[in-house]
C-alpha cells in the first residue's frame, strides 16, 4: 500500500515550519475571529473578567482535546486580551528544574507560561512546578549532600496555560493546581467553514460556498486540517485550474490526497481494514492494534481514534476496539452474521 510521506500526511501533528508560519498568520488574533468552542470561550471570559476585576494574574488554565483545535490560539487570545507576554514552551523542551527556574524568573507580572504537552514534563520539574503554581515561589537546592539547603525565591505573579491531548496521563497533583480544566471538542462543519472563508480571504483565493461546505464536512472538525487541506487544493487550483477552488478542483485536489468523503485518510482506512480483515472486526487491543499498524500506541489513541470514535466508526470496548457497521459500510465490507450479532 503507498504510504504518504510524513509531510503529505494530513493527520501529521508535527508541522513543517512553512506550514507553521501559514498558521501563524492566519491565526485567529480576535474573540469574534475565533470560531466555535462556545463552552470553552465562555469559561475563559468569566476567568479573565474576574482576574482583571481583582487585579491579579488569571488562574491556572488547562486546555485539553485532540491535536489541532486551537489550544496555542487561545493561549495568544488570552494574553492579548490581558495585555500580558505569552512565553511559549512545552514538555519535553523543559529538561530541567533549572531551565524552568530560567524561564519562570524571566516572566514579568501576570505573564502567561503556555506549556504545551504539559503530560510530557519529567518529575523533578513538575515537582518544581507545584510551589511555582500555588505560592508563586521557587525551591532551589544549593549544593550537595549534607551541606545542601534550600533557598526559596519569590516570583511575580503569573499565569500557567497548560496544553494536552492527553489529559489521562496527567498526574492528580498537577491537575489538582489548575483551577480551571476546559476541553476542546471537535468543530461543527459551519465553523470550519467559518474558519475556511476567513483564511481564503486571507489567501486571496476564491474559495466557492459549494468546494467550502464539502471541504469543511472532509476537515475532521478540525481548523488545522482544514487550513492544511485549503492550502493544498489552492496549490492544486493554481497548477492545474484557474486558480479558483470550486468543486469539481475540489474532489480533484481531495483524491490526489487521498481523502475520502469522511475525511479519512489512509491511515485511518488502514486501521479500519485492519481492524475488519485481520482481526474480524474486534474486539482487539491497542497495543496489538498499534503494533500491526506499526504505529505509536499514542499516535493511534491521540490522533487517529478520537475522530473515528466521533464519527461512529469505531467503538471502544473494555476488551478492546471493535469496528461498527457503520465502518463496514464506509469500506464496503459485509459482516458475517456472526458480526453482526457480537460487533454491532
Ligand atoms: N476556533 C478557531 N477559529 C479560527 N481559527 C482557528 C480556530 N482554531 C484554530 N484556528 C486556526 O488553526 C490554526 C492552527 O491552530 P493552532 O495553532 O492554535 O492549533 P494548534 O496549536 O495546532 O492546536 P492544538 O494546540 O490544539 O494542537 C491557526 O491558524 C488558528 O488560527
Ligand atoms: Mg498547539
Amino acid at each position: 500500500m503507498k504510504q504518504p510521506k510524513a509531510a503529505e500526511n494530513i493527520l501529521e501533528t508535527k508541522v513543517t515550519p512553512e506550514e507553521q508560519s501559514l498558521f501563524v498568520s492566519l491565526r485567529a488574533s480576535t474573540w469574534p475571529e475565533f470560531a466555535g468552542q462556545e463552552n470553552v470561550k465562555r469559561a475563559l471570559h468569566i476567568a479573565i473578567a474576574a482576574a482583571k476585576k481583582r487585579k491579579e494574574a488569571l488562574g491556572h488554565i488547562l486546555l485539553y482535546g485532540p491535536p489541532g483545535l486551537g489550544k496555542t490560539t487561545l493561549a495568544h487570545l488570552i494574553g492579548k486580551e490581558l495585555d500580558v507576554h505569552v512565553r511559549v514552551t512545552s514538555g519535553p523542551a523543559i529538561e530541567r528544574a533549572g531551565d524552568l527556574a530560567a524561564i519562570l524568573t524571566n516572566l514579568e507580572p501576570n505573564d502567561i507560561l503556555f506549556i504545551d504537552e504539559i503530560h510530557r514534563l519529567n518529575k523533578v520539574v513538575e515537582e518544581t512546578l507545584y510551589p511555582a503554581m500555588e505560592d508563586y515561589a521557587l525551591d532551589i537546592v544549593l549544593g550537595k549532600g549534607p551541606a545542601a539547603r534550600t533557598l526559596r525565591l519569590d516570583l511575580p505573579q503569573f499565569t500557567i496555560i497548560g496544553a494536552t491531548t492527553r489529559v489521562g496521563l496527567l498526574s492528580s497533583p498537577m491537575r489538582d493546581r489548575f483551577g480551571l480544566i476546559t476541553r476542546l471538542s471537535f468543530y461543527e462543519p459551519e465553523q470550519i467553514e467559518e474558519i475556511l472563508d476567513r483564511a481564503a480571504k486571507k489567501l486571496s483565493v476564491e474559495l466557492d460556498a459549494k468546494a467550502r461546505h464539502e471541504l469543511a464536512k472532509r476537515s475532521r472538525g478540525t481548523p488545522r486540517i482544514a487550513l492544511r487541506l485549503l492550502k493544498r487544493v489552492r496549490d492544486v487550483a493554481q497548477i492545474e485550474g484557474n486558480g479558483v477552488i470550486d468543486e469539481p478542483i475540489l474532489h480533484h485536489s481531495l483524491a490526489l490526497f487521498e481523502v475520502d468523503s469522511m475525511g479519512l485518510d489512509n491511515s485511518d482506512r488502514r486501521l479500519l481494514t485492519l481492524l475488519i480483515d485481520k482481526y474480524a472486526g474486534g474486539p482487539v487491543g491497542i497495543e496489538t492494534m498499534a503494533a500491526a499498524l506499526s504505529e505509536d500506541i499514542g499516535t493511534v489513541e491521540e490522533v487517529l481514534e478520537p475522530y473515528l470514535m466521533q464519527i461512529g466508526f469505531l467503538k471502544r470496548t473494555p476488551r478492546g476496539r471493535s469496528a461498527t457497521a457503520a465502518a463496514f459500510s464506509h469500506l464496503g465490507k459485509t459482516p458475517t452474521k456472526k458480526q453482526q450479532e457480537e460487533l454491532f
